[in-house]
């Protein structure tokens, strides 16, 4: 009735002013609820892949006020029945409160500054290019899915039946079995003496570990996007006498406990939005404070190494134990860095090789609530290596610097050089009113359409930024502008000196504009289609501290990504770096040559079935060269669906060994990785 009668109420205003009102209740709620939870201790500490800003989600209220921030170790879970629980005089305050903030959502929205109203308008005016361009390529899509959905249909055969030479350049459509990648995983497994085919270094000892999404549905709810999948953890080890184990574990997270006791999509994740019918408990779960427990993505080590980390898009920082896999919960961050805001869009992080200390960026959203406005920062910190090395035990982030910007765009990877940590920051900037629009849409349906047209809207008419930031003053040294292009990944940067001229130098792998958004359900339906427009090109960034310029230079063919470099010369000058390359339609392992612009491909790979993703570099140690060392892959047989880790020879990329899975194990398309060399 009190909905009936909003909207009865609301019909009467301006459509636009409508969708304002409510839309603006619904981010200030949530972003209220934040911030008051980060007062309270609680953190809400998200991570990126870059893939866009996602999400206002969480458990229930009460459930985040009682547990810190995980409830991991419970196994009572309560808080995905107070969803649906919730008091009926609590619905009536909530609604109240929620109209009070529409009212004040309106406020803002009408007295902000000319400076945000005219982002504002540039936005909209950019969304409804980026409509029509989205339209043009969806016109031009459905040609290419209806020919690969052709030739399933009609030859009855898998996508991955037909030779990659016959796909277009520059897509996956053909060569990539997307369908069955993208199926979850459906076990754990603990498994010892692998086969092995080859030979393994004798130095080659210790865990390859790496996250992925492996669990797309639950009941008839499917995610929206790769991203939301829930986490899986993979482990790879050659003990000390060579032989080889297995094992993969869900981490223990309370969002995938949530959606798998409800039997549906239970919480917020990224993307995707809880199934909830009823519009007062949507309304409950937009009060819901953040709990971003996935991890699916990034693993690292903080605290020198030691303490191990997975992270992901919306995800906080989840610590896990080597040993066995278990999850620890969050790390139980002790310092004030959240205080007004939550930090999301983590950049990967980077590791010193020689003293480290850990370092990411991320985004904090605050109230500025004197000029009505919201008050974005990018918040540089590290992790000292000094902190406790005990699983578990709390820690400070060292905050290094605070940039405030009228459009934080994300953070996929920093630079780091001996001196400086590397921001680029790309004409992509979160689009309020898109985010706004989608939240409102849902709370009011139920119906969620937000994606990442939806998150950021892309801006070529900026330039993009790059922030020069002392690693240890936090001073913003410099900064320098270059023409527009979009990127994940930083290959690698380090200073020189030339002449009288300061230069700081940054590899990165860039797109003329952002690839298109990734089609979860289209592609696990078997639609696949282009992802990622055949991969970005390597640029080198010149960036002259005396003169302020910066340069850019490339060359020819090189279409690359998922780029690696021995971790010994990270942040000084590199020559060689690793990733994989888009040959017709196939994905390949290569080294390539930043000097000669040789590039090598692992020879030994059957390009009809053999599907490697993004490599690990393992350094020799003992060995000065900077490419001695092996390269380490997980690599898809996809007709057979098996898996098994390729070693490669890193100065030859010959082949040395392959270390087999069990036969009929699924391991989904999967995140980044990392090699704990001598930790079991
Ligand atoms: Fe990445």
């Amino acid at each position: 009735m009190v909905a009936k009668a909003l909207t009865q109420r609301s019909a009467g205003m301006p459509k636009k002013c409508r969708w304002t009102t409510v839309c603006s209740a619904a981010v200030l709620l949530s972003v209220i609820a934040k911030a008051a939870l980060c007062g309270r201790g609680i953190d809400t500490t998200f991570t990126s892949s870059g893939a866009g800003f996602r999400t206002l989600p969480g458990p229930s209220l009460a459930e985040g006020l009682r547990s810190r921030a995980t409830a991991l170790s419970t196994p009572e879970l309560t808080a995905v029945t107070g969803e649906t629980q919730l008091p009926a005089a609590n619905r009536w305050t909530m609604l109240a409160a929620a109209v009070s903030f529409g009212i004040l959502g309106s406020a803002v929205v009408s007295t902000t500054s000319p400076r945000m109203a005219r982002l504002c308008r540039r936005a909209n005016s950019d969304r409804a290019d980026g409509l029509a361009g989205k339209q043009q390529k969806e016109n031009n899509r459905e040609s290419r899915v209806s020919v690969a959905a052709t030739l399933v249909d009609d030859q009855v055969h898998l996508v991955t039946d037909v030779s990659p030479l016959d796909g277009p350049d520059g897509t996956y459509q053909v060569g990539i079995d997307f369908k069955n990648w993208l199926q979850s995983c459906v076990e754990e497994l603990d498994v010892s003496n692998l086969r092995v085919e080859g030979s393994l270094p004798p130095w080659l000892r210790g865990s390859l570990m790496h996250a992925g999404p492996a669990k797309f549905e639950f009941g008839d709810d499917e995610f929206v996007d790769w991203v939301d999948g829930q986490a899986m953890l993979y482990r790879v080890q050659i003990l000390p006498d060579g032989s080889c184990t297995y094992r993969n574990k869900w981490p223990d997270t309370w969002n995938h406990r949530s959606h798998r006791q409800a039997g549906r999509i239970a919480v917020r994740e990224t993307c995707s939005r809880p199934s909830i019918p009823n519009f007062f408990d949507r309304l409950a779960a937009m009060f819901s404070p953040p709990n971003n427990e996935n991890g699916n993505l990034h693993i690292s080590q903080v605290c020198g190494n030691t303490r191990c980390v997975s992270m992901s898009v919306g995800s906080s920082c989840l610590e896990f134990n080597l040993s066995d896999l278990s999850t620890l919960g969050k790390l139980p961050f002790k310092d004030e860095l959240t205080e007004g805001g939550p930090l999301i869009f983590h950049a990967e992080p980077h590791v010193d090789p020689t003293t480290g200390e850990w370092y990411t960026c991320a985004i904090q959203l605050k109230i500025d609530l004197d000029n009505k406005r919201m008050k974005p920062e990018y918040v540089v910190f590290s992790v000292e290596p000094t902190e406790s090395q005990q699983p578990g035990a709390e820690l400070k982030r060292r905050l290094i610097t605070r940039i405030e910007t009228e459009y934080p765009s994300p953070v996929h990877t920093i630079g780091m050089t001996s001196q400086f940590i590397v921001m680029i920051q790309i004409p992509y900037p979160l689009n309020w009113d898109g985010m706004m629009r989608a939240e409102g849409k849902w709370l009011l349906t139920g119906d969620y359409e937000g994606n990442l047209n939806d998150y950021n809207t892309w801006q070529p008419e900026r330039p993009t930024i790059i922030h020069l930031i002392d690693r240890v003053t936090g001073e913003h040294t410099e900064i320098f502008e270059t023409d527009a292009f979009f990127f994940f990944h930083v290959i690698n940067s380090f200073e020189a000196t030339e002449g009288s001229s300061e230069v700081v130098y940054v590899d990165v792998v860039a797109y003329e504009e952002p690839p298109v958004g990734f089609p979860l359900q289209q592609a696990r339906s078997g639609d696949v289609e282009d992802w990622r427009g055949g991969g970005g090109e390597v640029k080198r960034l010149r960036l002259d501290r005396s003169t302020g310029k910066c340069t850019m230079t490339g060359w020819p063919d090189n279409c690359f990504d998922e780029p690696k470099v021995n971790p010994k010369v990270d942040g000084l000058e590199h020559r060689y770096s690793y990733g994989v390359i888009d040959d017709h339609g196939m994905l390949r392992l290569t080294k390539q040559d930043h000097e000669t612009h040789q590039v090598w491909k692992w020879e030994g790979q059957d390009v009809s079935c053999e599907l490697p993703w993004q490599p690990v570099f393992v350094p020799e140690p003992y060995n000065a060269k900077e490419d001695a060392g092996v390269i380490m892959s997980f690599v898809r047989n996809q007709p057979t669906g098996d898996t098994f880790c390729v070693v490669l020879d890193s100065e030859t990329m010959n082949e040395t060994a392959r270390i087999h899975f069990p036969k009929g194990h699924h391991v989904p398309l999967h995140g980044h990785g990392a090699w704990m060399q001598g930790q079991f």
